[in-house]
């Protein structure tokens, strides 16, 4: 039975007899012992396997190459060497499959942007290993914060007849002629469909049967916007409550938020004091001050006052009515607040129709929450339960009532106010590694002109 090194090193004992599977970091041989450092992704670490001269494989194994992978058996015994508690004396070393030097991983450095190219291997790489390893926990803690508070956990579609966000940025899903789909009357669903950009219309439905929901899932937007914080797939956690508002709504992403901060520095601290060292010095200090911060709210309105006084010239225009871009966003966060702040009230002509709408008549209760580095992490909202303004809006809009006659329907019957939000995955590894690029924070990324691996 083969142990994990991350345990052997956490719960070490002297002479204890253990085997151990991985893949190879570095060899040093000399004439009689060679130095082998396996890693087997469950740490940063790794152990140091020590192999003596009376191994009937000693010159095989000084030879390795990087990258080949070994099961070896042996002793725990303490290290003297400096710099690690715990070495491994072998008994017996395994070559279950060689790596010659064309292996790319070497020892040297490699910049992200050449790792990107070769996205099957990167995973055993210091970094990249270390986020993934956190995303992993990540994606644990974010269930258990909801189960926690009672939330169900729902599973939404994938395929979809809705464009949750009516921004036209659907995949489509067919089984007609690649070359001239056109009668989607003989399609597989007997209708257009696509993949999903949002789990929020279905979890609706179950948060008005269960009152409180969450989704967390795979979302596809076909956006062809090459920037480091977009993919065209990325996951999603969508909850929604049922009887609450736009406060309530704030209130439980500062909390998730926080939560998520405390897990990673708690559970997490050796990849994240490994992100603070080599990836953005300062990060621990910044996630502990989140992790404790209230955060700030601001109206959208005045956020707009707040951009227009600055001083600062920004490429996009600022006015009442035009979107923020992420050029804003990281300056009310960065700037002005100098962390994390929600901004509340947009005007409803830059929001997706099913937003509650306030009784200023041009703003809707919609929600961002906008932290430094990343821009926007959540955007959330009070939805419209009344009937009529839901139809009246979307007439104005221009969509149709009669696809989405299940939606309304949840009007028709014990409507009650409810809210939720989205937090994009990618974006808040990225917020909690320091990572510059959402490409390098999920193993095989989707973006425009890349789906290889
Ligand atoms: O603001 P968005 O579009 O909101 C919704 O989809 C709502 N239906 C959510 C809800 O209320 N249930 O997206 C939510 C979050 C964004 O704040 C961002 O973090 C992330 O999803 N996101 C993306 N992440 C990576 N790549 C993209 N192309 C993303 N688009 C949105
Ligand atoms: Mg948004």
């Amino acid at each position: 039975m083969k142990t994990r090194i991350r345990t052997l090193l956490a719960g070490g004992t002297s002479g204890r007899e253990c085997v151990i599977t991985g893949w190879v970091r570095s060899v040093r041989a000399a004439k009689e012992v060679a130095f082998v450092t396996v890693n087997d992704g469950s740490d940063m670490a790794g152990l140091q396997v020590v192999a003596g001269k009376d191994l009937p494989n000693f010159d095989a194994v000084g030879r390795l190459g990087t990258g080949a992978a070994l099961r070896v058996h042996g002793t725990l015994v303490e290290s003297p060497a400096a710099g690690q508690q715990w070495e491994l004396h072998a008994t017996l070393i395994e070559v279950i499959g060689n790596a010659d030097d064309t292996y790319p991983l070497q020892k040297k450095r490699h910049t992200f942007e050449y790792l990107r190219t070769i996205a099957h291997l990167r995973p055993r790489t210091n970094t990249l290993g270390a986020v993934f390893r956190l995303r992993s926990r990540l994606a644990q803690a974010v269930h258990r914060f909801f189960a926690e508070r009672e939330f169900l956990y729902a599973h939404t579609p994938i395929i979809t007849a809705s464009d949750c966000e009516g921004a036209g940025e659907l995949f489509r899903v067919t089984t007609l002629d690649a070359a001239a789909p056109s009668d989607f009357d003989q399609d597989f669903f007997g209708q257009r469909t696509g993949l999903t950009v949002s789990g929020q219309l279905e979890g609706e439905l179950l948060a008005l049967a269960f009152s409180d929901i969450y989704t967390f899932g795979p979302t596809f937007r076909a956006e062809n916007s090459n920037t480091p914080r977009h993919a065209a797939e990325f996951w999603m956690i969508e909850p929604e409550m049922a009887f609450a508002d736009l406060a309530d709504d704030a209130e439980l992403a500062e909390e998730f938020i926080r939560y998520l901060c405390r897990f990673s520095l708690e559970e997490c601290a050796d990849d994240m004091a490994f992100f603070d060292q080599h990836i953005e010095k300062g990060l621990l200090e910044r996630i502990r001050q989140v992790a404790e911060a209230d955060f700030a709210r601001m109206e959208y309105s005045d956020a707009i006052e707040r951009l227009q006084r600055s001083g600062t010239t920004f490429s996009y225009p600022v006015e009442w009515g035009l979107d923020l871009q992420t050029e804003h966003e990281r300056y009310l966060s960065e700037q002005v607040v100098g962390g994390p702040v929600f901004i509340l009230n947009y005007p409803k002509d830059i929001k997706a129709f099913y937003m509650r709408q306030n009784s200023d008549g041009r703003t809707v209760a919609a929600m961002d929450l906008l932290v430094p580095k990343v821009g926007e992490i959540i955007g959330g909202s009070q939805r419209e339960e009344r009937l009529d303004r839901l139809t009246t809006r979307m007439t104005e809009m221009g969509i149709s009532q009669e696809p989405l006659w299940w939606y309304l329907d949840s009007r028709r019957w014990g409507s009650c106010p409810h809210a939720g939000f989205g937090l994009g995955f990618e974006r808040l590894v990225m917020y909690l590694t320091g990572m510059d690029n959402i490409r390098d924070v999920i193993p095989f990324p989707r973006t425009p002109r890349h789906a290889e691996f």
